[in-house]
């Protein structure tokens, strides 16, 4: 039987979520559809209620939605509450459970090129919303240190301590980050230093950057930041927003169908759209 998917954000017109999880139900001969519906702030509630009216089978959750919608939900899963944000929904036999699936898809994303992080020591760059779920999941997940930097250091602190690690988390100023840049092996940017139209900021200096280093950039508009092409002018090996995109992707899909669907496929979905590397 036909099933009914869907995306709330506003605006949602540009997003590639419904290219991306159509092809994988085709790929997967599964007569179903993802819908992206463009809803307004004042309007998220009734938006809700009418998608459980409906019947619908899961949804999506973009901005400004993610934190707003936890309240018109009938459950929210602890990670996502730790997160402080849903981005995905499960009609769970007539209830709409949340989860976030950002942090654990980028997870598993860097993991295809980080191998292991148990011998890493990792900084993230930022504290946002998109830190979060990063710093929550890491938080989870062995690493040699965790360092936390960001320009507001009071947001880098709430967060770390929010995140309750076993091990501490470290918290170190963007001078402080830029100059010790040589002692971490992952380096995060989950700020939107970089983004189109700015796309000549970078939101850490890599001068002292070692070559086996692993520079990741939530950003992938554009493609390649000019972050990303100094990391890789130096040598490092390099990881857009691309992974984290279609990495929570594969989640969502996987809780809706139980399915682990073609991440390769996925990926070469969207970059296919965004005209290549
Ligand atoms: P998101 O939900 O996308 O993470 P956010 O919650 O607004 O967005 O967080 C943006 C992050 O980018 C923050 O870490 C912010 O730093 P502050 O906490 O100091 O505001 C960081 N950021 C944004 N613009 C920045 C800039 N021009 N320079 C340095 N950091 C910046």
């Amino acid at each position: 039987m036909g099933k009914l998917y869907g995306l709330l954000g506003h605006p949602v017109a540009h997003s590639l979520s419904p290219l991306m999880h159509n092809d994988a139900f085709k790929d997967q001969q599964l007569p179903y559809h993802y819908q992206a519906f463009d809803v307004e702030p004042s309007q998220l509630k009734q938006a809700v209620v009418g998608l459980k009216a409906l019947g619908v089978s899961g949804f999506n959750v973009t901005i400004p939605h993610k934190v707003e919608v936890m309240k018109y939900l009938d459950a929210v899963d602890e990670e996502a509450k730790i997160i402080g944000a849903v981005n995905t929904v499960v009609n769970e036999n007539g209830t709409f459970i949340g989860y976030n699936t950002d942090g654990r898809g980028y997870l598993q994303s860097l993991l295809t090129i980080a191998n292991d992080l148990s011998d890493k020591h990792v900084l993230v760059v930022g504290a946002g919303g998109a830190a979060r779920a990063i710093v929550t999941v890491l938080s989870q997940h062995e690493t040699k240190t965790l360092t936390i930097t960001n320009r507001t250091k009071g947001k880098a602190e709430l967060l770390a301590d929010e995140c309750r690690r076993k091990t501490a988390i470290d918290i170190v100023s963007l001078a402080q980050a830029a100059e010790n840049i040589a002692g971490y092996d992952v380096i995060i940017n989950t700020t939107s230093v970089g983004m189109s139209p700015n796309i000549d900021d970078i939101p850490l200096s890599l001068e002292h950057l070692k070559e086996s280093a692993i520079v990741s950039d939530l950003i992938y508009n554009p493609f390649k930041t000019k972050w990303l092409h100094i990391a890789e002018e130096k040598g490092a090996t390099i990881h857009n927003g691309i992974g984290m995109f279609v990495g929570q992707g594969a989640l969502a899909f996987e809780k809706w169908t139980g399915i682990r669907p073609d991440l390769k496929r996925m990926e070469e979905v969207v970059i296919k759209h965004l005209g290549g590397k």
